[in-house]
């Protein structure tokens, strides 16, 4: 039936109207804030890159983690920055490494049994060179090495869980890392300790300020031998397969706003909880964008959020997660 007896205005007429017919909605619970532990005490340091976001020793990532529970946020994920690196980012297994005092910390204080504790596991912050695994050079040339690169990594995993992590967050995107990762953790007695797989996680130029904030960025090559291709879609699904059978509890695509059509074929086609992760240089981009007046911050900020839900994620991990819970109230 057509104009003038459909007439689609009639159910936008009013915010109760429009409120009432929405299909799509963003809610504090399923936002996840990313945070940067750093030695020290009562350390902020502020990323250039990153307007709001610090690297934040743990007595201050407490803080803001109190903040976040009683903003109703769903949980935080993170990530370290050891003292010091070494070629094969021994830090980042050590029972005293950064995030594993930082977990401690946060599973110890009851004001924050709301947030899922998430912790990624990647060697790029802890690695002399930046990458994300274990390295081989030839001249100029350099190789990531991927299976020497398991057993470390399942370290990683299986140290962070038993220091308390709820969910195990790999981001290293070796080949057969979450099955390696499931085993180290079984072995150790966190059955009970979910995988949350970045699964699909593309070689992005969005990276660029986290690598800043996370001094992580590789001191020769780049991630492209390891990290997928932007151009592909169908190797997302395989990518994301793989992971299932290896026994990936939940998904993570990343990053989110510009692979929308990514997100949207994941939940089409899987039935795990599906998450994206709305990367550094979206939230720098955006923010940019506020400082010269170009868009007005809060409509785009929850705009952005929603396009991301709409494409399907369950949740989404963003830098926004505390200004969106703010308006979302
Ligand atoms: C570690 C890792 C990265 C991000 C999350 N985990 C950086 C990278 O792969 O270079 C990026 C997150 C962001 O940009 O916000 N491998």
């Amino acid at each position: 039936m057509q104009f003038p007896i459909t007439r689609m205005r009639r159910l936008r007429r009013t915010e109760a109207m429009r409120s009432l017919v929405r299909e799509t909605h963003l809610r504090p619970s399923a936002l996840i804030y990313p945070l940067f532990v750093c030695p020290g005490e009562g350390v902020r340091r502020s990323i250039s890159s990153m307007p709001g976001v610090f690297n934040l020793s743990i007595d201050e990532a407490v803080k803001e983690a109190e903040q976040c529970a009683e903003l109703g946020i769903g949980g935080l994920l993170l990530f370290g920055l050891p003292s010091e690196k070494d070629e094969v980012g021994s830090g980042a297994y050590a029972a005293d490494g950064i995030v594993q005092q930082g977990l401690r910390a946060l599973k110890a204080n009851r004001k924050l049994d709301s947030l899922v504790q998430i912790a990624d596991v990647c060697l790029c912050e802890y690695t002399s060179h930046g990458h994300c695994g274990v390295l081989t050079r030839d001249g100029d040339h350099v190789h990531v090495e991927n299976d020497a690169s398991l057993p470390l990594l399942a370290k990683i995993a299986a140290s962070l869980a038993e220091a308390g992590a709820d969910i195990i967050a790999p981001s290293d995107m070796m080949d057969g890392r979450v099955a390696a990762m499931r085993e180290a953790m079984d072995a150790a007695g966190k059955h009970d300790t979910p995988i949350l797989s970045y699964a699909a996680k593309f070689a992005s130029a969005f990276y660029g300020p986290f690598r800043e904030a996370a001094d992580s960025t590789p001191q020769a090559g780049d991630r492209r031998g390891y990290q997928m291709d932007a151009a592909n879609t169908r190797e997302a699904m395989r990518e994301i397969e793989i992971d299932i059978a290896e026994g990936a509890d939940m998904l993570l695509m990343k990053p989110a706003g510009p692979y929308l059509d990514i997100i949207r074929a994941a939940r089409d086609r899987f039935d795990l909880p599906l998450g994206a992760y709305q990367v550094s240089g979206e939230y720098s981009m955006l923010h940019a964008a506020f400082e010269r007046g170009w868009l007005d911050r809060n409509r785009a900020m929850l705009e952005s959020l929603l396009s991301i839900r709409r494409a399907g994620a369950d949740f989404i991990v963003t830098y926004f997660a505390k200004d969106a819970a703010k308006l979302l109230g």
